[in-house]
């Protein structure tokens, strides 16, 4: 399995978005020679990563960080300021974001969003919001759409009986399986996930997950999947990239980045979760070994030399303020952007007990 993903699916090299914030200068001041350049709010910076064919990426880091923006760029909503994106070897980023529904691309990345009963459509029933993209994106006759959709709905575990029902009619979960079967309707390579189950009881989360799952070894998609629950990431991910301020600063095999933090951040986020070896997340919580504190540097017009965690990291030198920390391998597959890579990365082998584990147990 593991080999498959040599060969990327996506390929993502150096995303850029920068948004343009403020007052647009007038033409009165361009004709006075008065206008001050347009702040730009730097919402992705230098992203650059692959998802290999069948592999599962997780995508961390708090709000803000540009999680979204970065899936809107994936999902081509958003044009790109600078960079590439090759799907299956054929370049998709240069393509406008207005029209890329109606491109042959389309089918093969799709979303599941966060909260489905905000993204399911209050006039469509079930039936039709799972036929929709059938309809728009690969039509197939009358017939053949009913039964496509039965099928789909028992896929999900969705009741053929419920597929008459409109989203107020239906629990969370099973909206979330009309998301979810929606999404695989035209059969993607690629399957975003942008915190699928935060809306859902905690019961009703670990059943879902599963489904995912399920849903992948059975279809061979890959997925990118966004959360802020980072037990759950361990849990599904093979591989983790960790954002801050619109850049990953790291990235490495789920299993190891988790046991051996590099980034300070990554390793302040891990130390700020409950103890991550159940689903349910009710063992009890992780001693604080790491604690930030401070607010975020600004993502507007960012100095470019300064590292964007400096202010707030507690490992921070002159030096941070100086150069901009790039990625850097530190093992296996395993990367970080910062000057002081954490040390226990080096020595790092993850057949040794889980230090993490044994500190908190
Ligand atoms: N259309 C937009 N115009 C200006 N700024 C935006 C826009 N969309 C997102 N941003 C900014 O980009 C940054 C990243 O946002 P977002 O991608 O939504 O982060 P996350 O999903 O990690 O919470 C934030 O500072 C946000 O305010
Ligand atoms: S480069 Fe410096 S400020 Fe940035 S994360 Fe590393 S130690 Fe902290
Ligand atoms: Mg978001």
């Amino acid at each position: 399995m593991k080999d498959l993903f040599n060969k990327p699916l996506l390929d993502a090299q150096a995303l850029y978005k920068h948004f343009a914030v403020g007052r647009k200068p007038s033409l009165l001041d361009r004709l006075r020679g008065t206008a001050k350049p347009v702040s730009m709010l730097h919402a992705v910076d230098d992203v650059t990563f692959t998802i290999g064919k069948g592999e599962t990426l997780g995508l961390v880091g708090e709000s803000g960080c540009g999680k979204s923006t970065l899936v809107r760029l994936l999902t081509r909503l958003l044009d790109l300021t600078d960079g590439s994106i090759h799907l299956d070897g054929e370049e998709i980023g240069h393509l406008p974001a207005k029209g890329f529904g109606r491109s042959p691309y389309r089918p093969r990345i799709q979303m599941v969003f966060q909260d489905a009963g905000d993204s399911l459509n209050p006039r469509f029933t079930a039936f039709t919001a799972i036929a929709d993209p059938i309809r728009r994106l690969k039509p197939i006759p009358r017939e053949a759409l009913k039964a496509r959709v039965e099928e789909l709905a028992g896929m999900c575990g969705l009741p053929v009986e419920l597929l008459g029902r409109f989203p107020h009619q239906l629990s969370g979960g099973q909206k979330a399986r009309v998301g979810i079967a929606r999404a695989i309707a035209v059969e993607p390579d690629l399957l975003i996930l942008d915190e699928p189950t935060a809306a859902l009881d905690v019961s009703v989360q670990v059943v879902i997950l599963q489904l995912l799952e399920d849903l992948k070894q059975r279809l061979g998609m890959s997925y990118l999947f966004v959360s802020h629950d980072l037990n759950v990431v361990r849990l599904l991910c093979d591989r983790v990239m960790v954002m801050y301020l619109g850049r990953i600063v790291e990235s490495g095999p789920a299993e190891r980045v988790f046991r051996y933090p590099a980034h300070p951040y990554t390793k302040a986020l891990l130390s700020a979760i409950p103890h991550f070896d159940s689903l349910s997340g009710d063992a009890g919580h992780a001693t604080p070994r790491l604690r930030i504190s401070g607010e975020p540097r600004s993502p507007i017009d960012p100095d470019p030399k300064v590292c964007r965690f400096y202010g707030r990291c507690p490992n921070g030198t002159e030096a941070c303020s100086q150069a901009m920390p790039l990625l850097q391998g530190v093992g296996p597959g395993h990367s970080v952007a910062c000057h002081f890579p954490l040390a226990d990365t080096a020595a790092a082998d993850i057949a040794k007990p889980d230090p993490l584990i044994e500190d908190v147990a």
